[in-house]
């Protein structure tokens, strides 16, 4: 019998990749979405790449009555949860959208889990709860901290998640602390797809690439790294989706853990922008401006408990990520 996973924000970038593995590995996925930053067009691409209608309904994890009755009909047995609002700087313009949205969400989800007596979740948590890096490679050890309110939603449902595990042995937690997910699935079908303005790198890499942006604007070059500008580890969403597959296939062997999910290797912002052009045989003119408000120097993880505990490490290079993001760019034109 194959299991039921509820994937929560299932058509988001991350989702949608996490249920082409899931489904792949034989499970049936189901996508709880509210589409306030996907598209359902994205639950038909997907059936195309899995070979198969995909279960979608379009709700709000806030909603409990909508968690339960998605919960029983589908026979829910395990979650993946991934809803939630993630640009850094809106939530220092909207922190109760994002306190509601995020933690209020996650809060209800977890009733609902519980009514229902499923108790198994692997969350997706970020490096941003590591603050400003004390010390590199970061290790799951490291203190934690955040400086805008975003990151507090990932460190308040980490801290709700713990108590929860602390108060009842039967439920399974695994948070997992993603690096900076690039990339799209290799058909070329699926990929991220940023509403307006793209904040994040490699979005804006890819519209400057298509012609869209005259030039990249290159936050900082007077950062303590080799080249100037910012380091990071960027890691591909499809290695990304395996390692949430492990971690939801160890969840019975684990109480409340917390595990890095990064290559281990980190590229600065010269470096992705000459890879690009390199595999891809285009060019991305950029100026080198002043740094971006709130931004860290360099982070990079520290992946062996992810090998450790969940048999997983990365196998696609940054220069899989730069080529298989600009299929996605080509064959969609980015939506
Ligand atoms: P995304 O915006 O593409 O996907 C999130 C999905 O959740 C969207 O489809 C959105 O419509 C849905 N959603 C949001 N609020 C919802 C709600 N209340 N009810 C139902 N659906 C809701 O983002 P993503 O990049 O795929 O990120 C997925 C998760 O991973 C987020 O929780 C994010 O914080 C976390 N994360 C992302 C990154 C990154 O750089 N992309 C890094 C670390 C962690
Ligand atoms: C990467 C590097 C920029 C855009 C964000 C969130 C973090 C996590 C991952 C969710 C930095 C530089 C960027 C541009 C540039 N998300 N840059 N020009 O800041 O590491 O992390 O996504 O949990 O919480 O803050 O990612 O892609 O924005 O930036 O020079 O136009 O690229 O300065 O050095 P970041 P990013």
């Amino acid at each position: 019998m194959p299991d039921s996973i509820l994937l929560t924000g299932g058509s988001g970038f991350i989702g949608s990749h996490i249920a082409v593995e899931v489904a792949r590995a034989g499970h049936r996925p189901v996508v709880l979405d509210n589409l306030c930053n996907s598209k359902a067009g994205v639950i038909e691409r997907l059936a195309r790449i899995i070979g198969r209608p995909i279960d979608f309904v379009q709700g709000d994890i806030r909603d409990g009555a909508v968690v339960r009755k998605v919960i029983r009909d589908f026979g829910i047995t395990r979650v993946i949860h991934l809803a939630g609002l993630k640009a850094v700087g809106e939530s220092m313009s909207m922190p109760l959208a994002y306190y509601d949205n995020n933690v209020v969400g996650t809060l209800r989800l977890l009733e609902a889990m519980n009514d229902c007596g499923v108790r198994s979740i692997v969350f997706s948590s970020s490096c941003t709860v590591y603050g400003d890096p004390q010390r590199l490679p970061l290790t799951e050890s490291h203190p934690l901290s955040s400086a805008n309110p975003y990151g507090q939603t990932k460190l308040t449902i980490e801290l709700m998640l713990r108590d929860l595990a602390r108060s009842d042995d039967r439920w399974h937690i695994c948070l997992l602390r993603y690096f900076n997910p690039v990339g799209a699935h290799e058909s070329g079908l699926i990929g991220e797809d940023p509403n307006g303005i793209p904040n994040n790198l490699m979005p804006f890499v890819l519209k400057v690439a298509a012609g869209q942006f005259k030039e990249l604007g290159v936050w900082g070059s007077d950062y303590p790294t080799p080249d100037g500008t910012g380091v990071r580890d960027y890691i591909h969403v499809v290695d990304l989706a395996v390692g949430h597959l492990r971690a939801m296939e160890r969840l019975g062997d684990m109480r409340c853990e917390a595990i890095n999910l990064g290559t281990g290797q980190g590229s600065s912002v010269l470096d992705v922008v000459k890879a690009f052009e390199r595999v891809n045989a285009v060019r991305v003119p950029y100026t080198l401006k002043d740094r971006r408000p709130g931004d860290i120097a360099a982070c990079w993880a520290d992946p062996a408990l992810a090998l450790q505990r969940l048999g997983w490490k990365t196998e696609r290079t940054l220069d899989d990520m730069c080529r298989d993001a600009w299929k996605w760019q080509l064959s969609s034109g980015g939506s």
